[in-house]
């Protein structure tokens, strides 16, 4: 008798968490969303600018609903596209990707890498994130995806690569004092290579970064940078509706693992902060829940007042 006041409470946990499983992983996980936000960013009297952020593809091959949305964003007529990484998580998903950017890489744009555009991803515990961050996972030392030839698709097409680099990019009507570090979540950070004041005189300072780590924030705002990008937390991948993300993966909190927000202060910046949450997941966590893959549309205006 016992067991079977058992058995129905079971079956229903059962039934409900398959039901949950195959709505995260089927249909939200191809749920693509566009963000449309404003942000307040440039001098008086500058004419806007559409930047394009995408992040975190982890394309693998198949994903052809990825890539067919991923193709369709050219027809938002940016002015300037930032890739902030984990753009592949196959030996194969090279070209597949830069078909799918095709257009988007005529148009001005720059880049860098996250850890798994140079490691394949391999099977974990997803539950592992709760309590520390991947950063501690077994250091892997020889890179085994093709991140060159990655690289060398971007840079061939004219987009910047910004690992470890600066550069000036002209996008619209506005010129760009632009700087970017390679990821901190597997130490090939090296701020100190790009270090030094931002151009003043530059209509915008463009920080970029995979992981929004704050120690290397903290260095861009300390340099005059007033946009950071970044990607890296997939805004938790897995959210509680009505609490959020439980997660970010780095040291950045969890109200800012993804979206608009100022930086460091959230009520005075000076800089803006864009965290996005990607458009994929690691093959072997391919769920997402409360927490849609996305792309985003920043129009970066004047300043109020
Ligand atoms: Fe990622």
């Amino acid at each position: 008798m016992r067991s079977r006041h058992l058995r129905y409470p079971l079956l229903l946990g059962v039934v409900a968490g398959g039901a949950v499983f195959g709505y995260a992983s089927a249909i939200e996980r191809n749920w693509f969303a566009l963000r449309m936000l404003e942000v307040p960013v440039l001098s008086p009297g500058t004419p806007p600018l559409r930047l394009l952020h995408i992040s975190d593809t982890h394309l693998t091959p198949g994903r052809s609903r990825l890539l067919s949305w991923l193709r369709s964003l050219d027809a938002l007529d940016p002015d300037l596209v930032i890739n902030t990484g984990d753009s592949i998580a196959h030996r194969d998903a090279v070209q597949p990707l830069l078909d799918a950017l095709g257009p988007l890489l005529e148009r001005p744009g720059a880049f860098v890498y996250g850890s798994n555009d140079l490691y394949s991803p391999t099977p974990k515990n997803p539950t592992r994130y709760l309590w520390r961050t991947s950063q501690s996972d077994r250091r892997r030392h020889i890179p085994d995806l093709p991140t060159g030839e990655l690289g060398e698709g971007m840079r061939a097409a004219g987009w910047l690569d910004l690992n470890n680099h600066r550069g000036r990019l002209k996008a619209g009507d506005l010129d760009i004092d632009v700087a970017g570090i390679h990821d901190s979540h597997i130490h090939r950070d090296r701020y100190d290579k790009i270090a030094g004041p931002a151009d003043p005189h530059a209509d915008l300072r463009l920080g970029v970064l995979h992981s929004p780590e704050p120690r290397n924030l903290d260095r861009f705002v300390a340099d005059g940078y007033d946009l950071l990008l970044a990607g890296h937390t997939h805004g938790g991948q897995v959210c509680v509706p009505l609490f959020g993300t439980l997660v970010t993966n780095c040291g950045i909190d969890r109200a800012r693992a993804k979206g608009l927000s100022r930086y460091p202060d959230p009520a005075t910046g000076p800089a803006w902060l864009h965290v996005s949450a990607g458009l994929g997941t690691s093959p072997w966590a391919p769920v997402r829940f409360a927490c849609r893959p996305e792309a985003t549309l920043l129009t970066l205006v004047p300043r109020i007042g």
